[in-house]
């Protein structure tokens, strides 16, 4: 009844709207994951139902496979029918859903499509067969949820979908997803289904981990060894990766699994009729512990080797690259990888090479005499271009993680960035294409919500909001480098994830947020909306058996200075829509009785805010506790002089005067800085009497977080003289052990001044005693308080 008070409310709402022709509804009528281009919501309703027929207008290959998968998943009265002048003709026919292509070269547009719903016809035309397939993926979006219930989908539903004109392609031409089989392997049927989802979403490429240390996972005939002994591992399942002995003598390997060539050409093409290709990956010269315990005589020491257990690191053990049969077995095994992937692309790896046997092994040491090589690093461009010639040989591209770039980039690699944006730059500004996969944004192996309600992740924190906030594009790039990132791809390494429920829990519903950072334009992307949507797929994955994740139940807390006031506020946010907050600023933990959180709250006074998510009245998750400081400088503009890294950006500019301080937690509320300084000046706006002002700094060098050597703080009324210089030298040993708090500090007689100076010096690399040893070194800070 309740409901068809609703429905009677919201026809009466949508007439309203519409009959004057005024206004669209405010909410989305279409709850469309990833967001089009452009959605045109027309008056009236298309009712799928026992009269609806499915009509072709071609009999292009792509047209009829397309044709064909919707006419299983949706009844259709008759379907599909090549429309013919009799069908033109008919007047009997009075429901239909039509598919065509026109086809087009561009790929942008092969893979764009247009839909037009009126009362009695849906349209759906694209200038190539993915386009089709997307625009298919979107006309299901349209109808109910339970188009997605195997049961409910095979009956007449009559179900109803708005009058629309949609137009959509895609921003990026590379959208993908990784997944790593080789720390734990996944079965065939998982694949599948994973790149159901990977399709579901208008990704379009599944980049398939093939090879590591803990296991080879693909059948190669010329190398038998590969599988018979590279696929199976001791089984230490029962124990933590990071404590896992490496095997006895005489343990036997039952662990593991691979795939056959059947299996690969099977799950190919089941990729290709989703319209995905499969990079495959084959690790090297690292990464390759299972080859070399196959074939040890490929290493610089002649082995013995075992197929990792747990963690392996570092991975000192790598293919020797001054033994020309490391390349010719290399050739061997690409040569039968080749024909069973139709990708253009083929992953050799190219990470975390620890380069210690090559340093000591005659073979590599007189490969790089003979070659003119100056160090170990030139030693892997070589490698990677000797393998990028053979790839090129074959007519494919080499991709590889962004340790190619060291030493020199093959001519004409990809370049996959990884532990950060800033290899996608460097290899963008070279002219190389480019994959964003950055780990703070991409790696779905990492925490997504509070470790303590998770299950046990490799670490990092990648919240669903994170995800969605990412840019692939840096903002560095000038247009023409630009056009050399080809999109983004979330990654899944599987350390920590033995079970395929345990990656869909990692990988759902980050992957549906990455898909539309990759295919909406940059313009639509809006968090909240998108929430909104997204709880519409969450009832379909439920229908699909995906074991997703609700994400993070924390309460995330902001605070700005609010112009119209001259006050600071606090905005609290979740990921949860709807959900009630509560919460306290007096430091009491607050209970089903606290004040609910509607609106950002006044913060008049120094505060200790607690807050959190209630359900039925208890706590869902655990408190956010925040201590905020109200000073002088709170909200004030701040001008930095040396950037902050995007991968430290807290609060972004604001962070320093957000009142909001540090903990020994390094992940949030720090601003740091990455090699360089931090100098910044704030401006109070108006002369002002400065009795002290000091400044918050992180110091945990296990994290490569270190005190600056000093801070000069100095003082000035027109922001070009200053005055008041003093310097502050850290007196704390690198050496002592993190996470500690400094706090450094500058008093005054009440002198005044309009702008603020603080110049806190890093350190700039890692010390020598340092695992980092001369690697960039970072500075954190969280507050500069002006009393
Ligand atoms: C990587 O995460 N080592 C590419
Ligand atoms: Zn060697």
């Amino acid at each position: 009844m309740r409901n068809k008070i609703i429905i009677l409310l919201f026809s009466i709402l949508y007439t309203l709207s519409t009959s004057g022709a005024t206004k669209e509804p405010t909410k989305p009528a279409l709850n469309i994951i990833p967001k089009p281009e452009s959605v045109r919501i027309l008056p009236g309703n298309f009712t799928l139902g026992e009269g609806t027929i499915l009509l072709i207008t071609g009999v292009d290959t792509d047209l009829v496979k397309n044709a064909i998968s919707l006419s299983r998943i949706i009844r259709f009265a008759r379907g599909p029918v090549i429309m013919n002048e009799e069908i033109k003709e008919s007047k009997a026919i009075t429901s239909f859903v039509e598919l065509s292509i026109t086809p087009k070269t561009d790929p942008l547009a092969r893979e764009g499509y247009k839909i037009k719903v009126t009362k009695n016809k849906v349209t759906i035309t694209s200038g190539g067969g993915p386009g089709l397939f997307y625009g298919i993926q979107t006309f299901l979006q349209m109808l109910p949820s339970e188009v997605c219930d195997p049961v409910t989908r095979s009956t007449f539903n009559n179900w109803k979908i708005p009058c629309c004109e949609i137009k959509d392609k895609p921003r990026y031409p590379y959208r993908g997803m990784h997944l790593d089989v080789s720390r734990h392997f996944f079965p065939k049927e998982f694949i599948k289904k994973y790149i159901d989802l990977i399709s579901m979403y208008k990704m379009n490429t599944f980049h398939w981990h093939l090879t590591d240390d803990h296991g080879w996972r693909i059948e190669i005939k010329k190398y038998p060894k590969l599988t018979e002994i590279g696929a199976w591992r001791v089984d230490r399942e029962n124990l933590p990766w990071m404590e896992r002995p490496v095997p006895g003598p005489g343990e036997k390997a039952t662990y593991g699994g691979f795939y056959t060539q059947d299996d690969i050409r099977e799950i190919v093409a089941y990729a290709n009729s989703k319209y995905v290709t499969i990079i495959p990956e084959i690790e090297m010269p690292a990464h390759c512990l299972a080859a070399l315990a196959a074939y040890p005589e490929l290493s610089c020491t002649g082995g013995p080797f075992y197929v990792a257990p747990g963690s392996y690191w570092p991975n000192v053990d790598i293919f020797c690259a001054g033994n020309d049969s490391t390349f010719a077995f290399l050739e061997g095994v690409l040569a039968e990888i080749i024909p069973l992937f139709p990708s253009r692309y083929i992953h050799i790896g190219g990470d975390e090479a620890e380069k210690s046997r090559w340093k000591t092994c005659p073979k590599c040491q007189s490969r790089m005499k003979s070659e003119g090589l100056k160090n170990e690093k030139e030693l892997q461009s070589y490698f990677i271009k000797r393998i990028e010639k053979f790839l090129i040989s074959k007519n494919k591209k080499l991709i590889g993680w962004d340790e190619i770039l060291e030493g020199g980039l093959a001519p004409e690699a990809t370049v996959m960035s990884w532990r950060g944006i800033e290899g996608g730059i460097s290899a963008a500004r070279q002219g190389h294409n480019v994959i964003m996969t950055p780990s703070p944004y991409c790696y779905f192996d990492f925490y997504q919500s509070d470790p303590s309600f998770e299950p046990k992740a490799i670490g990092g924190m990648t919240t669903l909001k994170k995800v969605y906030s990412f840019e692939p594009t840096p903002h560095e790039l000038n247009p023409t480098q630009a056009r050399f990132i080809l999109g983004a791809q979330g990654n899944l390494w599987t350390e920590y994830i033995s079970t395929p429920e345990h990656a869909e829990y990692m990988a759902v519903p980050r992957m549906i947020a990455l898909s539309e950072v990759v295919w909406s334009p940059k313009k639509a992307r809006n968090w909240d909306d998108f929430r909104e949507r997204l709880d519409v797929q969450f009832a379909r994955l439920g229908y699909l058996n995906v074991n997703y994740s609700k994400g993070s139940f924390r309460v995330d807390v902001k605070t700005y200075l609010d112009k119209a006031t001259g006050t600071m506020k606090a905005r609290l946010t979740s990921e949860q829509p709807g959900c009630q907050i509560r919460y306290t600023l007096d430091g009491n933990d607050p209970t089903g009785d606290s004040r609910v959180y509607e609106k950002p709250v006044d913060i008049l006074k120094n505060s200790y805010l607690k807050a959190g998510i209630f359900v039925d009245g208890k706590l869902r998750g655990k408190l956010t506790e925040r201590n905020i400081l109200i000073h002088k400088a709170s909200g004030k503009k701040v001008s930095y002089l040396q950037p902050y890294s995007y991968r430290y950006a807290a609060n972004g500019d604001v962070t320093l005067v957000d009142g909001i301080r540090g903990t020994t937690d390094h992940r949030q509320d720090w601003l740091g800085f990455l090699g360089n300084d931090m100098d910044v000046v704030i401006d109070l706006k108006t002369p002002t009497p400065i009795k002290t002002v000091f400044v918050t700094f992180l110091h945990d060098p296990d994290k490569w977080i270190f005190f600056p050597d000093s801070v000069t703080f100095s003082l000035s009324s027109n922001g070009k003289q200053y005055h008041s210089v003093n310097e502050q030298r850290n007196d704390v040993s690198q050496k002592e052990k993190g996470p500690v708090i400094k706090l450094f500090s500058q008093t005054y007689p009440d002198t005044p001044a309009r702008y603020i100076r603080v110049h806190a010096k890093n350190v700039g690399t890692c010390p020598s005693w340092h695992e980092g040893n001369g690697e960039p070194c970072w500075l954190f800070a969280d507050e500069i308080v002006v009393y």
